[in-house]
């Protein structure tokens, strides 16, 4: 039987999704609670993990561990790294990587996480499409992209940062979970998918658009994952 996992690393990525939930049973791992039930008819566990690249591979391992979940999405908010995507526009995860990786002194690719075979995780292309056709049928004016998202425990709100990691990455997006929830359930062979409502550009306007636009971006993120939950 198919149960999805969902990640949201604040509050308000989750709240409307756990408050459309019926609810079966809370559990607590790790200090997070993770509530097991139904969303729309589909079994679904709902998560907070906290923020940054730790809380979310806890939280992931903890989504297949405990709750043999079969699928996992995090959904979420980003930062923009390509001048067309713009705030409220939402990023459908191709791969995952973690920019704040760096082994190059022993010939790795910067980002590479050594002896993994690889430099990104890739999403499962089924989910990714799903999400896509989600997202034109249920936010129509809304930008939907395709494309790489870049992760580190780091909140980029300067243009210098924010160019070198376009330099380095080709990423469409930037945040601080995505790629830890890839590298995760890569390693515990579970498909996955990270959908992201963008909040700020990632540059020096960002300490100032985030906190007007995170809400916003977050509930358009939080409304396709609802609406995908019936075609996984
Ligand atoms: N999440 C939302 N905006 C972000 C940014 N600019 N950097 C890292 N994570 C983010």
């Amino acid at each position: 039987m198919k149960r999805i996992g969902i990640i949201g690393a604040m509050e308000l990525e989750v709240e409307a999704l756990k408050k459309n939930m019926i609810i079966r049973r809370r559990v607590e791992r790790t200090s997070m609670e993770f509530l097991e039930g139904t969303l729309d008819g589909v079994e679904v566990v709902i998560v907070r993990s906290g923020i940054g690249k730790v809380n979310a591979a806890l939280c992931t391992q903890i989504l297949c561990d405990i709750f043999k979940v079969t699928h996992i999405i995090n959904t979420g908010v980003a930062g923009s790294l390509k001048n067309e995507i713009n705030i409220g526009d939402i990023v459908v995860s191709v791969d995952a990587l973690h920019h704040d990786m760096d082994v190059r002194v022993f010939g790795y690719q910067l980002g590479e996480v050594p002896q993994m075979g690889r430099l990104a995780f890739e999403a499962d292309e089924k989910l990714i499409q799903t999400a896509v056709t989600s997202c034109r049928e249920v936010n129509p004016d809304i930008a939907v992209y395709q494309g790489r998202v870049v992760s580190g425990d780091q909140f980029i709100s300067d243009k210098q940062v924010k160019q070198s990691i376009i330099d380095n990455f080709q990423g469409f997006c930037v945040e601080m979970e995505g790629a830890s929830i890839a590298h995760a359930a890569h390693l515990n062979h579970v498909p996955f998918v990270i959908i992201r409502a963008i909040s700020d550009k990632a540059d020096d306007s960002a300490e100032m658009d985030y906190p007007s636009f995170e809400k916003a971006a977050a509930a358009h993120s939080a409304a396709l994952v609802k609406h995908m939950l019936q075609k996984i």
